[in-house]
């Protein structure tokens, strides 16, 4: 959706394919946490007033650790104003209605969608909706289809590297009615686990423990998963956790995952069609959007100029900032998570770094820089 934007901006013709209805996508819990490149986008588009006015912006996150917790001034650290607290799905209703303002080209409910010939100058796409089989002829195909859509499996084999790695564990999370405990987010590294204490607003909480891979919903009533997000904050903070019935809960499993190339003939890949990153960090739909940053400039080239040389780098440039954010999320996974396979060592180690971040400015500089997150790469030449 934010590519149909831009590609609206640069005056180019686009219809955008979705699977599910506008109601799904907009009831469909995702992280809430957006960098300085989404807000200023967001802005640049036109689709940031709401986001200013009920977007909580953070200078500082905390880290804790045995019960004790430090702050990262994130603000002072970077020079940027820090993150913006504004869910996925108050991002989409603002795409949304500003995609009806501008009248721009939507299929919701699209089945069976399949890219063809993207390695061709002519590629088209197919797909049937309420029964009728539709066809498009155009110009370029992009995969915004997620991990497990089709579009990455149209680059052929002899082509498509990828990198992988599931973790041995997942993120039990919830929603509930309650202030949170901090104004700030929390993420805590206890001997039972993960935890993060994050928000939607000042008065609705979202908040994670890490689970087993084979943990169920339903052995997770609310108390449990209270107790439980109690005892790994510590007793200092989970004195000022606000306890309340869960509305939503859902468990979700940690991948790293690059594709690579992003590009193959007339076929541009972005987002989870490419690339996954452990949630630690938040890190998905920002890289999404640097993404369509990167596509839509070269894209503008393109037609405007029939120059390809932003299309020839777009693989390049987008993965150099996609790698680094997933160095930082495997980091940051590392830093905070207890792996089953981890001994002493390695949990005194983590205790060391965490030592360390608390202690160093320098340390803290380098988190900050990639939590806020890093500049789009400059151009290279191919
Ligand atoms: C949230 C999710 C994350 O993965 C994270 O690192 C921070 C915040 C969230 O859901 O608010």
């Amino acid at each position: 959706m934010f590519l149909a934007h831009l590609l609206r901006q640069a005056g180019i013709d686009a219809v955008v394919l979705e699977r599910r209805d506008r109601a799904y996508i907009e009831d469909r819990v995702r992280a809430g946490l957006l960098e300085q490149i989404t807000v200023e986008l967001m802005t640049r588009l036109g689709l940031g007033a709401r986001m200013a006015r009920e977007g909580l912006v953070h200078g500082g996150v905390n880290l804790a650790h045995e019960g004790q917790m430090f702050r990262i001034d994130m603000a002072a650290a970077t020079g940027s104003p820090g993150m913006m607290i504004y869910g996925q799905q108050e991002v989409m209703k603002d795409l949304f209605d500003g995609a009806e303002a501008l009248g721009l080209n939507i299929v919701f409910d699209a089945e069976a969608v399949q890219p063809h010939d993207v390695g061709a100058d002519q590629p088209s796409v197919t797909w049937r909706k309420d029964g009728v089989e539709h066809r498009l002829d155009c110009e370029v195909v992009v995969g915004c289809d997620g991990y497990h859509g089709v579009s990455r499996g149209c680059i052929p084999d002899t082509v498509l590297q990828t990198f992988e790695r599931a973790y041995p564990f997942g993120w039990l999370g919830i929603l509930a009615e309650v202030p949170p405990p901090n104004h700030e987010l929390i993420y805590c590294n206890h001997e039972r686990g993960f935890a993060l204490a994050t928000m939607r607003s000042a008065t609705r909480s979202r908040a994670y423990v890490q689970c087993g891979l084979d943990e169920r919903i339903e052995d997770w009533p609310d108390e449990r998963f209270w107790d439980e997000f109690e005892l790994r904050l510590g007793p200092e903070i989970a004195a000022k956790v606000v306890r309340g019935p869960s509305f939503e809960k859902s468990i979700a499993p940690l991948r790293s995952f690059v594709a690579e190339p992003m590009r193959h003939g007339r076929l541009f890949l972005a987002g989870d069609a490419a690339h996954i990153v452990p949630p630690t960090g938040a890190k998905g739909l920002n890289l999404a959007v640097s993404d369509v940053i990167v596509l839509a400039e070269a894209l503008g080239e393109f037609f405007h100029e029939r120059s390809t040389a932003g299309i020839d780098s777009y693989s390049a440039r987008a993965l150099a900032r996609v790698w680094k954010a997933e160095r930082f999320s495997w980091w940051f996974t590392g830093l905070t998570h207890r792996f089953p396979e981890t001994g002493g060592l390695e949990r005194r180690l983590q205790v060391a770094e965490l030592e360390y971040l608390r202690t160093s400015q320098a340390a803290q500089t380098a988190f900050a820089e990639n939590y806020v997150g890093l500049p789009l790469a400059q151009r290279r030449a191919v």
